[in-house]
C-alpha cells in the first residue's frame, strides 16, 4: 500500500554504545580502563562526534557483551536494511512524535487494526478515515506518550474498535483502561473469520511492552529496532529482559518474519540476526 519512506536507523553508533553501557552498568571511566581507549574518545562517540575504528569497536563490543563484528560494521555506518514493503500493512508518521504508526488490513481491506494511536489527533483521524473499513482493534505496544497519546480520540471516533494492551502499561490511557482488553503473553485475538493476531509480552523497555504478530509481520514497538533495541525503562524489567525476550520470543519466529518497529525502518528477523550488535 503506501510506500515506505527511506528513513535512517533509529539508533546511531553512540546510541548503541550508551544503551549497552547502561545495560551493563559500565561507565565511561571503566570502559576506558577495560578497553585501553581514551575516555575522551568514548565521550565524543556517545555524543555522535566521530566514531570508533573497527578494531576499537571490537574492543568495546567485547567489554559490553555485544557482537564484535556487527559492532565494527556499525561503527562504520555500514549497514541499513533494504526497503521492505508488506502489501497489507500501511505505515504512517505520528507527528509531532518521531514514532511509527501502522494500520494493517484483512479481507481485501475491509477489516483493519491500528498499531499505536499517537500524534496530533486530527492528522491521525484523517489517515484512519482514508478508506472504508471496519477498525476492529486499537493495539497499543506500550505506555509511552509517543505510542498512545491519541487513544481517547481514536476510541471516540471508532467506538466499535477494541483497545488492546498489557495490564502493566494500561494506566497510561487513564479511564479508558477499564474498557481495554488486557492481553497476556501468547494470547490470540480473533481477526475476521480465519485470521488471528498473537500478542507476545516482551517487557524491558516498559513492563507492559507488547509485540503483535499478524501473519508474518511482527510489530515490535520499542522492544527491537533495526540494528538496535529500545532503552531499558521498565520498573520491574530491564536490559537483560529485552535481550532475553528478543532471543526467546522473537528470534524463534521464522527468519523471514518482517519486523515493523515503533521507530526507524522495517527489518526482518534474518537481517537482525545477521546485523544487530546486541545479538
Ligand atoms: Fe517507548
Amino acid at each position: 500500500m503506501a510506500l515506505w519512506p527511506q528513513i535512517p536507523l533509529e539508533d546511531t553508533f553512540g546510541d548503541v554504545l550508551r544503551k549497552a553501557m547502561r545495560g551493563n552498568r559500565i561507565d565511561t571511566h571503566s570502559l576506558a580502563q577495560r578497553t585501553g581507549i581514551a575516555s575522551s574518545n568514548i565521550d565524543a562517540w556517545l555524543r555522535d562526534r566521530g566514531t570508533a575504528t573497527p578494531d576499537e569497536a571490537r574492543e568495546l563490543a567485547r567489554a559490553l557483551s555485544l557482537d564484535p563484528e556487527k559492532l565494527a560494521v556499525r561503527a562504520e555506518n555500514g549497514w541499513h536494511p533494504p526497503g521492505i514493503e508488506v502489501s497489507d500493512v500501511r505505515h504512517h508518521p505520528q507527528d509531532p512524535h518521531p514514532s511509527n504508526g501502522y494500520v494493517f488490513f484483512l479481507d481485501g481491506g475491509q477489516r483493519a487494526a491500528l498499531i499505536d494511536p499517537a500524534g496530533i489527533p486530527s492528522n491521525l483521524l484523517r489517515i484512519l478515515r482514508d478508506g472504508a473499513y471496519h477498525l476492529q482493534y486499537i493495539l497499543i505496544t506500550h505506555k509511552h506518550a509517543d505510542h498512545c497519546d491519541a487513544t481517547a480520540d481514536v476510541a471516540g471516533a471508532f467506538p466499535n474498535a477494541q483497545i488492546v494492551m498489557h495490564a502493566a502499561d494500561a494506566a497510561a490511557i487513564g479511564s479508558l483502561a477499564q474498557r481495554a482488553l488486557k492481553v497476556r503473553d501468547g494470547e490470540e485475538l480473533p481477526f475476521g473469520d480465519n485470521a488471528a493476531i498473537r500478542m507476545l509480552h516482551t517487557p524491558g523497555h516498559t513492563d507492559g511492552s507488547s509485540s503483535y504478530l499478524f501473519k508474518s509481520t511482527l510489530f515490535t514497538g520499542d522492544t527491537l529496532f533495526a540494528g538496535s533495541v529500545g532503552g531499558a525503562f521498565g520498573e520491574a524489567t530491564g536490559y537483560d529482559d529485552i535481550l532475553n525476550n528478543v532471543r526467546s520470543k522473537i528470534f524463534t519466529l521464522p527468519d523471514d518474519t518482517v519486523l515493523m518497529p515503533g521507530h526507524g525502518p522495517p527489518t526482518t528477523i534474518e537481517l537482525e540476526k545477521a546485523h544487530n550488535p546486541f545479538f
